[in-house]
């Protein structure tokens, strides 16, 4: 099934990223002389229109970083399309789609090298695609890099570990911008950090945004932080997108179980408010990876599940406004 997730009021633009049916299968040993699929991303489709950000978000191992490795062909696909531009991105064309396309991670400490100065962090992608033609031009380009997201250019000789953790992962996004992409997969990329920090680094991405016309995949295990990033958000269970709706919209009217358990769980700063509103507890177990129901993978812990949801997987479909849902009781 070929699903057009393409945002609605958006149909005659081509998509700057459109991914449709992705799918990514590991195999995992089983026993001496078997293996079964693990499915960490089954087919999931979604597009991204220039300068948006869609927001991805999932309870741990559900697939959001694989989704994103995928589509960057970091892990080859088992399944499904990854178009740029309305190009297909393939094995054979990717290092044409390596500057257009980035990825900052998670964890400031490990993804930086600290015996690197940030000269030599910034400056290797435009070594590696030979972007400058003198040392002058590389110097001057790594200074405006560093002023881009808030580093004091004249720090670009300290080493990598000479910086806290907020600094470090400005670093990792200068060196993402240093390639002039158009599209950032921005995985878990404030978890590690203060949420003083957080907060900075958010809105610096925003900035960036609005002034280099970005757009995002953001992916993060916070529903709160992925609202406040996002045009649209796209819910993730076990592998699928279940829900996926303008930001506003998953506030307001979220429709699977899944998504209405994970926003109950924020904390609420009005005490009345907080009062009224119930914490939906999920309870009964995750199923493993390996051994998914036939039906939905949520029906294990729903509380509104019936005998359909365990035989019948439950379709994405749009309900109206490009809110796609996938339940049979909602
Ligand atoms: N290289 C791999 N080989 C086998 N299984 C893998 C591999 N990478 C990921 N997985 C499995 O795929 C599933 C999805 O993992 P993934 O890291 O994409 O989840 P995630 O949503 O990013 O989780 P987190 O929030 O913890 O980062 C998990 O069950 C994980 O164990
Ligand atoms: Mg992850």
């Amino acid at each position: 099934m070929t699903l057009d997730t393409t945002p609605k009021g958006s149909m005659n633009s081509t998509p700057l990223v459109e991914v449709q049916n992705l799918k990514q299968y590991f195999k995992v040993r089983k026993g001496m002389f078997s293996s079964v699929d693990l499915k960490a991303v089954d087919d999931v489709s979604f597009s991204i229109k220039e300068g948006e950000t869609l927001g991805l978000v999932g309870e741990s191992g559900c697939g959001k970083t694989t989704v994103g490795r995928t589509m960057l062909h970091l892990l080859k696909p088992t399944g499904g399309t990854i178009k740029f531009r309305g190009e297909e991105i393939t094995e054979k064309n990717i290092y044409d789609y390596r500057k257009s396309m980035q990825m900052v991670f998670q964890d400031p400490y490990s993804s930086l090298n600290p015996r690197m100065t940030v000269s030599d962090i910034v400056g290797e992608p435009l070594d590696i695609h030979k972007l400058y033609k003198t040392r002058k031009e590389r110097d001057a380009r790594v200074q405006e890099l560093m002023e881009l997201v808030g580093l004091n250019s004249e720090h670009a000789t300290r080493y990598a570990h000479e910086f806290s953790g907020g600094q470090r992962q400005r670093i990792g996004i200068a060196r993402a911008l240093a390639v002039r992409p158009e599209f950032i997969i921005c995985d878990e990329s404030v978890s590690a950090l203060d949420v003083s920090i957080q907060a900075q680094i958010l809105n610096m991405f925003k900035d960036l945004q609005e002034q280099l016309n970005l757009a995002y995949l953001f992916i993060a295990h916070d529903i709160l932080v992925v609202n406040y990033m996002s045009d649209r958000v796209a819910v993730m269970y076990l592998g699928k997108i279940i829900e996926m709706a303008e930001t506003n919209d998953i506030v307001q009217n979220a429709t699977h179980p899944y998504t209405q358990s994970l926003l109950s769980a924020v904390p609420i700063p009005d005490p009345e408010t907080a009062r009224k509103s119930k914490r939906i507890i999920l309870e009964g177990d995750v199923p493993s990876p390996m051994n998914l129901p036939a039906g939905c993978s949520f029906c294990t812990r729903c509380p509104v599940m019936t005998e359909k949801c365990v035989n019948e997987l439950p379709p994405l479909v749009d309900r109206g406004n490009g809110h796609f849902v996938a339940c049979w009781n909602q």
